[in-house]
């Protein structure tokens, strides 16, 4: 996910292009860049780090004068996907002959099969990105007609994109095309603006068109024409916006956690995007680059996290063991660094981290690799520490996590260990007919998904019979007691509720002293194996008067007998059913601290990134 803006009109570009990217930091902030079309030329400014940072550089650059008569650019705030957030891999990006620039949001999956196209007709790249290969597509097929080389341009990409691109012998044009990545088009008077959401564009106007997929725009200080890729006209209604900016920013949610656990469908559709091999039944991780005979020769798994993450990898575990039939350990990263751990040559050390600033985590691998360890990581943000240093990984492309209660990173980890612990047990005893079961599997996950979230309604009301509470408790067996200890660290961490995770069967050893009406029991009651102990543990407890919701797999009418409030959950096999379940957990924690007027995004205490030990 990254932040686009385009502007074209009377007023000063380069004004309206830094505002609006500022509006949109929060969709990416690893590097930005701008490009404006003046005196027959292009003119780039790029830099790393915040808008902050580019806007100082583009004063630098240009003159006041110059900014000011500048009537057309487009520009960008990047969350890097593919290569290092660096100056080089900043948008935008040119193609071969410099007199056509792009901005790009989304993922071209393509991308490796089209550079070798063109490098084989002469083009040379500077970036490692998808986007510039598109721009220098777009440039390949240029006739003198932007609209018209974009549309042929688009009919060769396999992927996503919202794009805008604009070429030097058109200054007073901006063309835009959408397909799975949003573009909304403010009509302004005398100018026009595209942007990634309306937040960047609201403090101009309020009249906007949202653009559907295969939609592409010639933008001009008069308007819109919005056609198809085949260039057929389409017709698209003029919207008027009524929310404020900081609404704007959120999509329209009240806090950015709530907006997070929304995205999750498309968040894991990003993750999974072109690696499930549906021929072979294996996932193809390119960043693991690890041979057959190099998998099979891992003898342990260690998984090193912190928080959200380790639980992530503790569900990990139930994948490896029974996928990779590999035994498993999940470490406290702090634990893990200060305990001189064993650590063998065969061993695979995998580090979970959404930021990959972790300081214990880091601290871990360092330590890992020392001692000769096979190190891999998990990370969302591109170009971080633990990635970079682990050099060999799988990132989640969940896009930026701004919530500090990690929400939309934990699915993605899940379904990301899925997949590796598939490839690794491909490589080890897993059959063809088994792993092509396991992706089947795998592609139902953003569904389920889509299934809890549908399910907030109903979730709210429960939410309002218990945020009151002023402690809780988790229990689950299996891959479900990792997902409990989740489900208490969320409603902790944004509720002020005192919660605590169990493993059910732990409850009998000492904490069921606490239970009694005022103390209310989460049970993670899906159909999987260990139900019925489960509704066993249920009973103790509420011959304690504790007050039970369970989370019930859809339609499971027999264990809603045994429970007072349930939050239903699509049924899923074992391994996935984590993930619906910890969505279900998520909604039911984000209420009840709206409820209770807590400040969700920004929880007492807490930083987003823990880069001290
Ligand atoms: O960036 P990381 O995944 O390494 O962060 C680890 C924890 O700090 C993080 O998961 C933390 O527990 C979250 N606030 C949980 O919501």
């Amino acid at each position: 996910m990254c932040g686009i803006v385009g502007y074209v009109g009377a007023k000063s570009a380069v004004d309206v292009l830094i505002g609006g990217l500022k509006r949109l930091e929060y969709r990416g902030y690893d590097s930005s860049g701008l490009v404006v079309a003046a005196d027959k030329a292009l003119h780039f400014v790029k830099d790393t780090g915040k808008v902050r940072q580019l806007e100082t550089r583009v004063h630098a650059a240009w003159p006041q004068a110059f900014r000011q008569r500048v009537g057309m650019g487009i520009a960008h705030t990047r969350w890097a996907t593919h290569g290092a957030p660096t100056r080089e891999n900043a948008h935008p990006h040119s193609d071969q002959t410099g007199r056509l620039a792009l901005v790009h949001n989304g993922i071209i999956e393509n991308y490796a099969a089209l550079r070798q196209q063109l490098a084989a007709k002469g083009h040379t790249f500077v970036s490692q990105t998808d986007s510039e290969v598109l721009i220098h597509l777009i440039g390949e097929l240029y006739k003198g007609n932007l609209f018209e080389a974009v549309c042929a341009a688009l009919k060769h990409v396999e992927g996503t994109y919202g794009i805008a691109a604009v070429s030097v012998d058109h200054p007073d044009q901006i063309v835009a095309a959408r397909k799975g990545s949003p573009l909304v088009i403010g009509m302004g008077e005398n100018e026009t603006i595209i942007a990634s959401d309306v937040s960047a564009l609201i403090s101009h106007t309020r009249q906007v068109i949202y653009l559907d997929d295969d939609d592409v725009a010639l933008l001009t200080p008069a308007g819109a024409d919005i056609r198809n890729i085949h260039n057929v006209p389409v017709s698209r209604e003029v919207a008027q916006v009524d929310w404020d900016v900081g609404v704007a920013e959120k999509g329209g949610f009240e806090h950015f956690m709530l907006k997070e656990i929304f995205e999750q469908p498309d968040a894991l559709s990003n993750t999974l995007r072109g690696r499930l091999d549906e021929q072979m039944g294996t996932a193809m991780l390119a960043g693991l680059a690890l041979s057959p005979r190099e998998l099979a020769a891992i003898r342990r798994v260690v998984i090193v996290a912190c928080g959200t993450s380790l639980h992530a990898g503790m569900v990990g575990k139930y994948y490896f063991e029974e996928l990779a039939d590999l035994p498993t350990e999940v470490e406290q990263a702090a634990e893990y660094r200060y305990r001189n751990p064993i650590i063998h040559p065969t061993d695979m050390v995998v580090a979970i981290s959404q930021s990959g600033e972790t300081a214990d985590t880091l601290a871990a691998i360092r330590e890992a690799k020392q001692k000769g360890a096979l190190v891999v990581g998990i990370c969302n943000v591109v170009g971080s520490t633990i990635a970079r240093e682990t050099g060999r990984g799988v990132y989640l492309h969940a896009g930026p996590e701004i919530g500090v209660a990690s929400t939309k990173a934990f699915t993605c980890q899940l379904a990301v260990l899925l997949m590796m612990a598939l490839k690794v047990g491909r490589a080890r005893r897993l059959s063809r007919q088994d792993g092509l079961e396991i992706c089947a599997q795998i592609k139902r996950i953003p569904d389920l998904v889509k299934a809890v979230l549908d399910r907030n309604a109903a979730i709210i009301k429960v939410a309002e019979r218990y945020a009151t509470a002023k402690d809780f408790f988790y229990i689950g067996r299996g891959c479900m007691y990792p997902v409990a200890l989740e489900g208490a660290l969320k409603l902790k961490e944004i509720s002020y509720i005192h919660a605590e995770g169990y493993h059910a069967a732990e409850l009998k050893h000492g904490p069921i002293a606490l239970l009694d009406e005022h103390a209310p029991v989460m049970a993670l009651l899906n159909n999987i194996a260990g139900k019925e102990k489960m509704i066993s543990n249920v009973q103790e407890c509420r011959a304690r008067q504790a007050p039970v919701i369970g989370v019930l797999s859809e339609g499971d009418r027999d264990t809603a007998t045994h429970v007072n409030d349930a939050l239903h959950v699509p049924l899923a096999p074992h391994l996935s059913a984590p993930i619906p379940t910890a969505v279900a957990l998520q909604l039911f924690a984000y209420h009840v601290a709206r409820l209770r007027d807590c400040p969700v995004d920004q929880p007492r205490n807490l930083a987003k990134s823990v880069t001290v030990e």
